[in-house]
């Protein structure tokens, strides 16, 4: 399968048209931003990482009964996918108070939780992607209460899988963020990425930040991270 005419160029990513109306290529860039594009940089093979990455996470949640738009690695950093109108909403799960939630509610990261939590932000850039409830989200007609029950059951079982994963790679996953779409007949799968930019990913015995967290605070070891969790996900597999 080829690359058509670029559909879209977003912050991480490019997505090509194929001579196929219901698939697409996505194309991972080592292009990073953080604080809705404030700060920009380049993680260098991070690309390779988060299209390798995703993938074998995606073919893992298949097997485990969670439909993804994953259809097969063509590249290093271009994947062929199932089309999807993308639902506008970023669905994030944690398991430990991380990042925004510890800002918003005043909760020192690392607090464990008893159950995740799950939420959601209106996938909108001009807006900052703001919080929302889901009541608003039926409101703004973003997704329906069907829609909503569905991406929640599909969260908390990709949290499960993910988790348990992890755990055997030596690896906390402390939060992550995803995304849903419908394919033509209308029913919902997992889409978008699953990576160390979308995920807070600890070392379970030190602690050490694995993932994209080292950008956003300039923790530095960028790329070594990057390197160090795709080594930890291919030994394991
Ligand atoms: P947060 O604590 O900043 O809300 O982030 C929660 C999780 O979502 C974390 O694993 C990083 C991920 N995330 C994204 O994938 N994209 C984003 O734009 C943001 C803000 C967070």
């Amino acid at each position: 399968m080829e690359k058509r005419e670029q559909l879209y160029e977003g912050k991480a990513k490019k997505v090509f048209k194929t001579d196929d109306p219901e698939l697409l290529i996505v194309s991972y860039k080592d292009d990073a931003t953080a604080f809705n594009g404030l700060k920009k940089g380049t993680i260098s093979g991070k690309g390779v990482i988060n299209n390798k990455m995703t993938n074998m996470l995606m073919q893992r949640l298949e097997q485990a009964g969670i439909p993804t738009h994953f259809v097969e690695e063509l590249s290093d950093r271009d994947t062929l996918v199932k089309k999807v109108t993308i639902i506008p909403l970023e669905v994030i799960v944690r398991n430990i108070a991380a990042g925004s939630f510890s800002q918003r509610y005043g909760v020192e990261e690392g607090v464990v939780f008893d159950a995740p939590t799950i939420e959601f932000s209106y996938k909108n850039d001009e807006l900052g992607d703001p919080l929302l409830n889901t009541y608003h989200a039926v409101a703004m007609k973003l997704a329906t209460p069907q829609d909503i029950e569905t991406i929640t059951k599909y969260a908390f079982a990709v949290n499960k899988q993910l988790k348990a994963f992890w755990r055997e790679c030596g690896v906390t996953l402390v939060d992550f963020k995803m995304e849903f779409g419908k394919v033509a007949d209308g029913s919902i799968v997992l889409a978008d990425e699953i990576s160390p930019d979308t995920s807070r990913l600890w070392d379970s015995s030190t602690g050490k930040k694995l993932d994209k967290d080292r950008f956003r605070r300039d923790l530095g070891g960028v790329e070594d991270a990057y390197t160090e969790i795709m080594r930890r996900l291919t030994q394991h597999i």
